[in-house]
Parts: structure tokens; sequence; C-alpha cells
């Protein structure tokens, strides 16, 4: 399976504070969101073994996994409307149990490190970050957790994390891409195993 955490740093954690209509008022929501649309969908088609997990100011964990979404759209403002019902049941989310918010989208009380701790477990984790290793040089790994952050930098104390639990930093390019830019280039060498197969 492959699976993207992304890290907003500033989203709302409080449902209210999400305007449909100003998405990049609400922490760079708009970011988020296409990050959400360009790691689970296809051109007219959804991808079926995907996951993204949204970390929103280090308190909570949206996912979207793929394989069981429903009626969801590639659209900004549509993603946007299932982030805002996943926070607006965060009380159903006891302890790290989830709160199932509809088909294929969950919300967690977790931050950044205890998301890692659990999604780690099930693969590779890769610290996408543009002064790593680069990515043609690498071998795509069977199940790898990639972790982007949004327009913001990793915090010092994020970046400790990382450094302590990734088990690569790799660069997908020498420029600074947007982070739904960089998941975009990550699934493309994954589709061809490695630039290997067209
Ligand atoms: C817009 S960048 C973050 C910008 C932030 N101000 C900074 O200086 O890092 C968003 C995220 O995309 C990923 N990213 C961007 N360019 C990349 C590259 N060339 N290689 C690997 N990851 C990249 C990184 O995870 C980065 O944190």
């Amino acid at each position: 399976m492959r699976q993207f955490v992304v890290v907003g740093h500033d989203v709302p954690t409080d449902s209210e504070g999400i305007s449909l209509a100003d998405l990049p008022g609400a922490g760079r929501l708009d970011l988020l969101c296409r990050c959400v649309a360009t790691g689970v969908f296809l051109s007219y088609g959804i991808r079926d073994d995907v996951a993204v997990h949204l970390v929103c100011a280090d308190e909570l964990t949206v996912t979207f996994d793929a394989a069981s979404l429903r009626h969801l759209h590639p659209d900004e403002r549509n993603v946007a409307a299932r982030i805002r019902d996943a926070l607006a049941a965060r009380a159903d989310a006891i302890g790290h149990m989830p709160a199932d918010v509809s088909p294929g989208v969950k919300l967690r009380r977790m931050g950044l490190s205890a998301t890692l701790d659990r999604v780690a477990a099930d693969g590779t984790l890769i610290h996408l970050h543009e002064e790593g290793a680069p990515l043609v040089d690498a071998d795509p790994p069977e199940d790898p957790v990639f972790v982007l952050s949004d327009h913001n930098d990793f915090t010092e104390s994020e970046a400790s994390l990382l450094a302590d639990a990734a088990d690569r930093r790799v660069s997908v390019g020498p420029n600074r891409l947007h982070a739904d830019h960089a998941v975009s280039v990550v699934h493309n060498w994954l589709d061809t195993d490695g630039y290997a197969s067209y």
C-alpha cells in the first residue's frame, strides 16, 4: 500500500473555522485538499491501494482510504467538505479509536508522532525533502509511507522526529515543489516501478 502523511500546521481543528468559500484562509486547506485528491485520484478513476493522512495542527489526523471512499470528487471544495465533516466528528474519536466519518474517511485524535507510529509499522517511512537522496537512485519499497509538509517548513521538533523515525530522506528533484506536485512525482515513480516500466 502507498501512504502519504501530510502535515498541515495551520489548519483549524474546529470545523467552524473552515469556510468552503475561503480554503486558503483555513490554513491553506486548498493545498491540503489537492494533496488528498492527487493522492487518491486518477483521471476518471480512483487508486485502489492508497491512504492519505492529513495531520491537522499536530492534534487530529483525517485519513482518506482510497479503497473504501464513496462519492468523493476531486475538486477542492468537495474534499474540504469531508475534512470539515471529519473535524465536526471529533467528539466521536475517543482515545486513539477513530471516528468513522463517512466511507473511507476516519478521524483520529493523533498528532504527527502518534500517526507516524501507527502507519510506519506498516511500511518504509520516507521523509520527502529537497535535500534528500535522489529518488531515481532508490528502489521503490513494497509499502512506502511518504511524509510531507504543507506550505511551511517542518518545525524543529518534527524534523528531529523524522530524523529518528524515517528510514530514508529522499528528494524528487532540485526544485522545491508544492506538496501536491511532490505527491504526483512520487506516484509516477511508483507507477513506473522506479521509472523502469511504462
Ligand atoms: C512547498 S514544500 C515546503 C516549503 C517549505 N517552506 C520548505 O522550505 O520546505 C512542501 C513539501 O513538499 C515536499 N517537497 C517539495 N519539494 C520537494 C523536493 N524537491 N523533493 C522532495 N520533497 C519535496 C517536502 O516534503 C516539503 O516539505
